[in-house]
């Protein structure tokens, strides 16, 4: 990974579905709380790595449906297919080594001789991934007929079955945990191995990743049978893997904390008057805060008053600006005023917003400035035209030494996927009072 030019402090390398992703929660506060916590906390120094059994179609859906992060790498298809970056690059080295000994038609035509499997949608069916749906009671059972099957036919594949429902065939030098090997010894030529690496998982599939060494691992509480007996059959006295006692992303900050890989209270976490800690200064973190206050106000989740407004205000260095995706440059302490136009205009609608990808660049001794996408749902659809969001994006975190001196927005053009999402740029200066 180009991004860093050292070890990443923390590489996080995380299952989707059920871990970062809890399909259960139509709020999805626990991946809010994590996106805060990454960009506020780790995204300046340390990678985050998706590990993900969807295909790279799938995946793309999730990311529409879901309130989450662009992760510096991206693993999908059960460690089959690796990209880097924004525009997902693929990884050609790794699909060189998985081409040795795996035929696909070969196990296509062996499995298509087993009634009891039956084949998933098209986009799920991979180069290096052929998959299946089984039931629960038939599973063990199946896979050594297969595994027998195929061996006769001198593959060398892996089995894995996940969720007590799909079943994946795959080379044996694929799977998440190889794919995690395989990153590593790319780091480790670099010299670049990370400082640490927690992975969090939570189904069959994510097991190979508990098995790499080094690594601290986290079962989230929800996670199935099947990773658990994996457990308690291959892992159970090692110290560095946990199964955790909250659900999806809340387990995995739960495990950033009992691990004492760094900082782990999220900036969701902690209420807009509480005096903030010297520790969570930052020009990241000003940005993350200013960020949920502002959805907090548009979602009527603060108190409206004056003082809160006025404390906004003074967060502003007198001569801030605030400069218009259309060129426009207003006063930043003018424009707060704004602000209390459109307290509780997005109540009880689903409104989110999220930062991602919020990078700081020190541009002199005392001034920061700060990239990062905004991202915005509105009950899962978004409708909102992008001129109309702009407007009053002047406020601040009002409990900071930090003081904001530019606001710059770039409005995207169309909408991307059903959130709309903005470059932003803050140049932040510290108090000189
Ligand atoms: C995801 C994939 C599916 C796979 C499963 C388990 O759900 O879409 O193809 O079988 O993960 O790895
Ligand atoms: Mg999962």
């Amino acid at each position: 990974m180009d991004r860093l030019e050292t070890s990443a402090r923390l590489m996080i390398v995380s299952d989707l579905d059920h871990t970062m992703v809890d399909h259960h929660d139509p709020e999805n506060l626990s991946l809010l709380r994590f996106n805060a916590l990454w960009e506020s906390k780790y995204r300046h120094d340390s990678l985050l790595v998706f590990s993900t059994g969807r295909s790279p179609t799938l995946y793309k859906q999730l990311r529409k449906e879901k309130p989450m992060l662009t992760p510096d790498i991206t693993i999908m298809s059960v460690g089959t297919e690796i990209t880097y970056g924004i525009s997902m690059v693929p990884d050609d080295g790794w699909v060189d080594i998985l081409n040795k000994k795996w035929d696909r038609n070969i196990v296509v035509e062996e499995a298509s001789k087993v009634p009891e499997l039956k084949l998933q949608s098209e986009t799920e069916q991979r180069p290096h991934k052929v998959s299946f749906y089984v039931d629960k009671s038939k599973a063990q059972e199946l896979t050594k007929e297969l595994s027998e099957k195929l061996a006769k036919r001198e593959l060398d594949v892996k089995i894995i079955y996940s969720g007590g429902m799909d079943l994946d065939i795959l080379p044996k030098s694929a799977g998440k945990g190889q794919a995690l090997a395989y990153l590593f010894q790319k780091f480790k030529k670099e010299g670049k191995s990370p400082k640490n690496t927690l992975v969090c998982g939570d189904s069959g599939n994510d097991a190979e990743l508990f098995s790499i060494p080094e690594v601290y691992g986290v079962m989230v509480s929800n996670a199935q049978e099947e990773l658990l007996q994996w457990h308690a059959e291959n892992a159970k006295h090692n110290s560095k893997i946990i199964h955790a006692v909250e659900r999806c992303a809340g387990g995995i900050i739960q495990a950033i904390g009992q691990f004492g890989l760094g900082p782990n209270t999220s900036p969701r976490d902690v209420s807009e008057t509480a005096d903030s800690h010297l520790e969570d200064a930052g020009p990241a973190h000003e940005v993350v805060k200013f960020n949920i206050s502002y959805e907090k106000w548009r979602r009527a989740e603060v108190e409206h008053c004056e003082t809160y407004i006025e404390s906004l205000k003074a967060s502003c260095l007198p001569t801030g600006s605030f400069i218009h995706p259309s060129g426009v440059e207003k006063c930043l302490r003018e424009s707060i005023c704004a602000m209390k136009r459109i307290y509780g205009d997005e109540e009880g609608k689903g409104y989110r917003v999220w930062v991602d990808r919020v990078l700081p660049t020190k541009i002199s001794s005392d001034t920061w400035l700060v990239k990062f996408v905004k991202w915005e749902v509105l009950g899962g659809l978004i409708s909102l035209p992008s001129t109309s969001l702009q407007s009053y994006y002047m406020c601040y975190s009002c409990h900071s030494s930090l003081l904001i001196t530019q606001l710059f927005l770039r409005a995207v053009k169309g909408v991307l996927y059903n959130v709309i999402s903005s470059y932003c740029m803050f140049s932040l200066t510290y108090n000189p009072f």
